[in-house]
């Protein structure tokens, strides 16, 4: 089979590049290695930049995002028992974020391109890539891999990598052509849904002595809430009211107004916290898209949209070498997508840093923590910083 692009991976970045591509005439075929089914519900992050959900709706995949996201006007920081509102109305030049869940953009996109005929191999095994490796070569990229245990080949111009961090685009590339950027951190986060009505209309990232909680929502009707916990904590030793104990705990205000409402646990587990970043994100004619290029830690909700920046860059690169012949913009995608991402990197780490207990015993860090906590929410300055960075960069320009 031939295709113009060969997408390896059908989560959010291979998903949103196909539907780009195919606006702008580009063909392209999406290879993912599980079902539909596996794909939409995998439990993943919920909070949309504004230029993200603006890129959504501009590009005719946004109707259920306006009418089921939950648009916020800001955050609040909460420590010391007292919690504190970053207003994006204020510091943001009124630019807000949408709470939609993850799941819910796969699903939209899903059907966008099975509606425009867009092509989608799900359950592929032994997925390969092969020849993308030099621009001039006559041999054309190809992906191999195994659909209803047939063996299948891709035969197309480029190849993107949108295959996520665990995904084989990235380890394809031959040693000593990438560069990785690597931080990992002495902590996870322990992460549940709860059929509970949200207990706060904005998010709530709360810094306690016994560690960072986060109350977010997928909506009106569910809660999703997080503790910091170790890296490789063991989900058994936390039954519900354990858990519901610490969220207690860690999120209480000192004048106990504050409630938390409970309900039903319907999902929970452990996810660690790193940093990372491969450079270049590009060999030849295999491009690497979304989490294959770099994860960051959730505490800035950057991951979803990073993978949204980088799929609309490459897809304006693609369109204009496919509209003129000029290749300047697909040599420079890695450039261009790499001054956002680091960007993206520093405030989430930045987030992750200031929110976390590193080492209880270390009594300086937690002094300047409070010190920082407390110069972000009382300082116009750093709240602008705070709230330009949360509701997202600008896009970078592409030419
Ligand atoms: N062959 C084909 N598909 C693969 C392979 C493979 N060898 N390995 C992984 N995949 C698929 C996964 O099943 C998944 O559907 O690639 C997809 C990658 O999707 P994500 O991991 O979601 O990564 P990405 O699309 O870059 O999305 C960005 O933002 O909120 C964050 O981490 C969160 O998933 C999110 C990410
Ligand atoms: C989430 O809703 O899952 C979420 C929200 C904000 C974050 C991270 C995760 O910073």
């Amino acid at each position: 089979m031939r295709t113009q692009v060969g997408i390896v991976g059908g989560g959010p970045a291979g998903l949103l590049l196909s539907h780009l591509l195919h606006l702008r005439g580009i063909e392209s075929v999406v290879v993912e290695a599980r079902s539909r089914q596996y794909v939409e519900d995998r439990v993943r992050a919920g909070v949309l930049e504004q230029g993200t959900a603006d890129l959504l709706t501009e590009t005719g995949v946004g109707d259920r995002l306006k009418r089921e996201g939950m648009v916020h006007y800001g955050v609040e920081l909460r420590f010391g028992g007292r919690g504190h509102r970053i207003d994006f109305k204020e510091s943001a030049g009124g630019r807000a974020i949408v709470v939609y869940p993850q799941n819910k953009v796969v699903a939209d996109l899903f059907d966008a391109r099975l509606a425009a005929g867009g092509r989608i191999f799900f359950e592929a095994d032994d997925v390969s890539v092969h020849d993308f490796g030099d621009a001039s070569a006559q041999a054309r990229p190809k992906i191999r891999f195994r659909a209803s245990g047939q063996p299948q080949e891709i035969e197309c111009d480029f190849i993107a990598g949108c295959d996520g961090f665990h995904g084989i685009c990235r380890p394809s590339i031959p040693g000593g052509a990438l560069t990785v950027f690597e931080r990992i951190y002495p902590f996870g986060w322990l992460g549940i849904l709860a059929e509970a009505p949200p207990s706060s209309d904005e998010l709530i990232y709360a810094y306690h002595e016994r560690g960072f909680a986060l109350l977010s929502m997928r909506s009106p009707e569910i809660s999703r809430l997080y503790i910091q916990c170790t890296p490789d904590e063991d989900i058994s030793k936390w039954p519900d009211d354990r858990i519901w104990q610490e969220l207690h705990t860690r999120l209480a205000t000192a004048d106990g107004k504050w409630k938390l409402t409970e309900g039903p646990i319907v999902q929970k587990g452990v996810t660690g916290m790193r940093s990372f970043v491969v450079e270049p994100m590009q060999y030849g004619r295999l491009f690497l898209a979304g989490d294959a290029a770099h994860i960051v830690p959730p505490t800035g909700a950057k991951g979803l949209n990073l993978a949204a920046s980088d799929v609309l860059v490459l897809s304006r690169a693609l369109a204009e070498f496919y509209a003129s012949g000029r290749k300047d913009l697909i040599e420079n995608y890695s450039k261009t997508c790499l001054r956002r991402i680091w960007k993206a990197q520093r405030f989430s780490w930045w987030m992750t840093s200031m929110l976390h207990l590193f080492d209880a015993d270390n009594a300086f860090d937690r002094r300047r923590q409070i010190a920082e906590l407390d110069y972000v929410t009382s300082s116009r300055a750093a709240s602008q910083t705070l709230a330009e960075n949360y509701v997202g960069l600008p896009m970078e320009p592409v030419n």
